[in-house]
C-alpha cells in the first residue's frame, strides 16, 4: 500500500484565497488588517522567513509591515516599541522574529505583545487560551497540522495519536489540539524509553524533532496518519523531514511530504490568525 499524500501546497492556497475574501470583505468596511513583524538583527534565515510573510501578506490583501532593528538594540526600546505597536488601533498582528540575539530576554518580549496581536500564539495567554479550550491564537505550525488532518475528513475521537517532539511552540500546542478532538494522546521526546512501542500504536504519528529518520517504516502501524514537521538537510543537502518518507509512505495511509507539507501551511495559518485578529477588533 502506499500512502496518499497530504498535499501542503494545495491546501494552502485554498486557505489563502478564504483568507484574501475575508480580507476583501472587511476592506469594503474600511478596515485594513494589518502585521507589524518584528525582525532584530540580520540572522539570514530570519531575513528570507520575514519576507516570505510580507509577501504572503500582501499578495491576500493584508497589510504587513517589517521593521528592522540593528542586533543591538536594547531591551527597552524593543518593548517600547512593541507597546507602541499594542496601542496602535492600525496594526492587529505582532510577530517579532525569532530567534532574537542573546542580550534580549525572549520571554519577556513576547509576553508584553498585547494577547489580542498575538497572531504567532506564542503568549503565555495564547498558551493558557489553547489549554482551556478559550479563544485565543493557536500556533501557526500545529494549527496548519490540524487544517491537514480536518481536510482529509480524519474523525480525531477516539483515535490514539503520538506527538514526538514537546515543544512550546509544536510538540506540546500539538498534543493539546488533538486532545481538544477527543483523541487520545501520547507525548514522546528525547527521554521516552521505547519510542517504536508508541509509535506503532498510533492511529496518528506527528513527528516534531528537527532530525532526520526518527519514525521509520517498523515504527508506523498500517494506514496510520503520518504528519512530517521536520525541516532537515540530507547529506547532498536536499530538504527533508523527520519521518523516512521512502520508508514509511509504503505503510501509512497519509502521509505529508517535505517540502510542500507543512512548511506551506505554517505560513498561511499566519494569514488566517493576522485576518482572525482584524475580524475580532472590528467586532
Ligand atoms: N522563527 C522561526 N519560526 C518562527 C515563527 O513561526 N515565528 C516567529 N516569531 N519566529 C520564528
Amino acid at each position: 500500500m502506499t500512502a496518499q499524500l497530504i498535499d501542503g501546497n494545495a491546501l494552502s492556497k485554498k486557505i489563502r484565497a478564504d483568507v484574501a475574501g475575508r480580507t476583501q470583505a472587511l476592506r469594503a468596511r474600511g478596515i485594513q488588517p494589518a502585521l507589524a513583524i518584528v525582525l532584530v538583527g540580520s540572522d539570514p534565515a530570519s531575513q528570507v522567513y520575514t519576507r516570505h510573510k510580507v509577501n504572503d501578506s500582501t499578495e491576500t490583501g493584508l497589510q504587513a509591515t517589517l521593521e528592522t532593528y540593528p542586533a543591538d538594540l536594547s531591551e527597552e526600546k524593543l518593548l517600547a516599541r512593541i507597546r507602541e505597536l499594542n496601542a496602535d488601533p492600525a496594526v492587529h498582528g505582532i510577530l517579532v522574529q525569532l530567534p532574537l540575539p542573546k542580550h534580549l530576554n525572549a520571554s519577556k518580549v513576547i509576553e508584553t505583545i498585547a494577547p489580542a496581536k498575538d497572531v504567532d500564539g506564542f503568549h503565555v495567554a495564547s498558551a493558557g487560551a489553547l489549554v482551556t479550550g478559550q479563544p485565543g491564537f493557536w500556533p501557526c505550525t500545529p494549527y496548519g497540522c490540524m487544517k491537514m488532518l480536518e481536510s482529509i475528513g480524519y474523525d480525531l475521537r477516539g483515535k490514539h495519536a503520538v506527538v514526538i517532539g514537546r515543544s512550546n511552540i509544536v510538540g506540546k500546542p500539538m498534543a493539546l489540539m488533538l486532545l481538544q478532538k477527543n483523541a487520545t494522546v501520547t507525548i514522546c521526546h528525547s527521554g521516552t524509553t521505547d519510542l517504536k512501542a508508541h509509535t506503532r500504536q498510533a492511529d496518528v504519528v506527528v513527528a516534531a524533532v528537527g532530525k532526520r529518520n526518527v519514525l521509520t517504516a517498523d515504527m508506523v502501524k498500517p494506514g496510520a496518519v503520518v504528519i512530517d514537521v521536520g525541516m532537515n538537510r540530507d547529506e547532498a543537502g536536499k530538504l527533508c523531514g523527520d519521518v523516512d518518507f521512502a520508508g514509511v509512505r509504503e505503510v501509512a495511509g497519509w502521509i505529508t511530504p517535505v517540502p510542500g507539507g507543512v512548511g506551506p501551511m505554517t505560513r498561511a495559518m499566519l494569514l488566517v490568525n493576522t485576518l482572525e485578529a482584524a475580524e475580532r477588533a472590528a467586532g
